[in-house]
């Protein structure tokens, strides 16, 4: 059986590369099933920055939405299998929202499900600049065990476009569930 991995995208700049992730995922060959999660602020700066719909993203094989006002979904549950979660981008409110463990929402329910059952939680934050309280958050989320990732992409491969940036930054978040690519652009030395 292939793998299962939740993507949310919460309400901060840089949709991009959360589709960026979405899209090289879904064409993994090791991928079987990707659980899409989107905040409300998170639809609104997707189709701000992107002109995409949760509806067209949900369009590519494999992955299928869930309704963040649902907090009865599977990925709720520490049952569902799977094997790990990212939030790309993921803001400030977001990260707040899981250093505390409130769980009020579907995206803080299914990341902090991630953490009781020591699944792989990536978080990248996008902020700035950072206040004492996102720092103390990343802190205390990196030490329950997540992995905070701020999205900040290499210049090292000489991108020439958005897109270069949001792929080779994907890249590395695949890095981080463990998954190889085949078409990575690696820095050879
Ligand atoms: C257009 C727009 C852009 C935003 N950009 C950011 C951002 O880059 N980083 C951030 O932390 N919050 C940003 N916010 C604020 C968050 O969306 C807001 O705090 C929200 O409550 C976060 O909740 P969510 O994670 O559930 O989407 C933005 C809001 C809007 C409307």
């Amino acid at each position: 059986m292939g793998q299962t991995y939740t993507i949310a995208i919460t309400g901060a700049s840089g949709s991009a590369f959360g589709v960026a992730v979405l899209k090289r995922l879904s064409a993994n060959p090791q991928v079987e099933r990707i659980a899409l999660l989107l905040s409300p602020t998170g639809k609104r700066c997707l189709h701000d920055e992107t002109g995409l719909t949760p509806k067209e993203l949900a369009e590519l094989p494999k992955v299928s939405l869930r309704d963040e006002r649902d907090l009865g979904a599977d990925v709720s549950s520490g049952s569902f299998r799977q094997d790990g979660m990212v939030l790309i981008p993921c803001s400030a409110g977001a990260l707040g929202r899981i250093a505390a463990g409130t769980s009020e929402t579907l995206v803080s329910r299914a990341a902090d499900v991630c953490l009781k059952e020591r699944r792989p939680l990536v978080l990248c934050l996008r902020e700035t600049p950072l206040n004492r309280i996102h720092l103390e958050n990343m802190l205390r989320v990196h030490d329950a065990g997540a992995i905070v990732m701020p999205l900040m992409p290499g210049y090292y491969s000489n991108p020439e476009t958005i897109q270069d940036l949001c792929d080779t930054f994907a890249t590395r978040v695949l890095d981080q569930l463990g998954l190889s690519e085949a078409d990575a652009r690696r820095w050879k030395g």
